[in-house]
């Protein structure tokens, strides 16, 4: 398979607060968005990425990354899927489209390289299944009433975390948002459109430091990985 990029970088940031919106917030000098593009170009040089942003943010964009002539940029929608949708209708117009998308967070720039070629793997041995990757749940899940009370232990094997990258065939993946824009479903996860569409998806071993910038204290966290991994 070939393999191109979209970034949905669109959102408000709302729950990590802090003025700017966190993708374009800089860990010890360098911006998550910028951290997350040279993710994925230590990985390959020169596949096509396209980072999805919110309108207004066009100029902060650009001021915070370090672009070549294979990123690209579009501007996204109201939820992250009207996003990756905006995304996915880019990367198909570009030249030597690829036969298949990772769809992954701005707001995980410390996905490893090693977890991408695991997807990578995953997407070459089966081309037609979808692919994300998850963490095990280690805590012991409970079930309560409305007002908390436990009504039962549910059971944790097999009950996955899920992150981004998400991998999937482009055409399908494109067709199935299409799909889902117009019956205005809403879709918080690619992996449930492939679901929906009776196509199977694979979970591959993720990572624990495969942290998606979420709440203020997350940058904290984040910091000390751009120090242990020297980035
Ligand atoms: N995203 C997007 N377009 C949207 C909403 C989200 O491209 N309309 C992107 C975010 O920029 C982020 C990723 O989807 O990289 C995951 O979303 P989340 O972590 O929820 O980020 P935000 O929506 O920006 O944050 P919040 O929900 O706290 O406002
Ligand atoms: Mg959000």
């Amino acid at each position: 398979p070939t393999v191109g990029v979209v970034i949905p970088a669109a959102g408000r940031g709302t729950r990590a607060g802090q003025g700017c919106q966190k993708a374009y917030r800089r860990i010890e000098g360098d911006t998550v968005i910028n951290r997350t593009l040279k993710l994925f170009r230590s990985w390959d040089a020169t596949c096509p990425i396209v980072v999805v942003h919110h309108v207004d943010d066009e100029n902060v964009l650009e001021a915070s990354i370090d672009r070549d002539s294979n990123i690209h940029t579009t501007k996204g929608g109201a939820e992250r899927g009207a996003s990756v949708l905006e995304g996915l209708r880019f990367l198909s117009t570009v030249k030597d489209c690829p036969s298949h998308v990772f769809i992954h967070d701005a707001a995980r720039p410390f996905a490893s390289n090693g977890l991408l070629n695991t997807v990578m793997d995953a997407i070459t041995k089966d081309p037609s299944v979808g692919v994300i990757p998850g963490v095990a749940v280690a805590d012991t899940l409970k079930k309560t009433t409305s007002d908390g009370l436990i009504t039962e232990t549910v059971p944790r094997d097999n009950i996955f975390r899920v992150q981004t990258p998400q991998a999937f065939e482009l055409d399908t993946i494109l067709a199935a948002h299409e799909k889902a824009a117009i019956s205005g479903l809403s879709y918080t996860d690619d992996a449930s459109l492939f679901q929906q569409l009776g196509i199977p998806t694979r979970v591959v071993p993720g990572e624990s430091k495969n942290i998606k910038l979420t709440y203020a204290e997350d940058f904290d966290e984040a910091k000390q990985l751009v120090r242990s991994n020297n980035q």
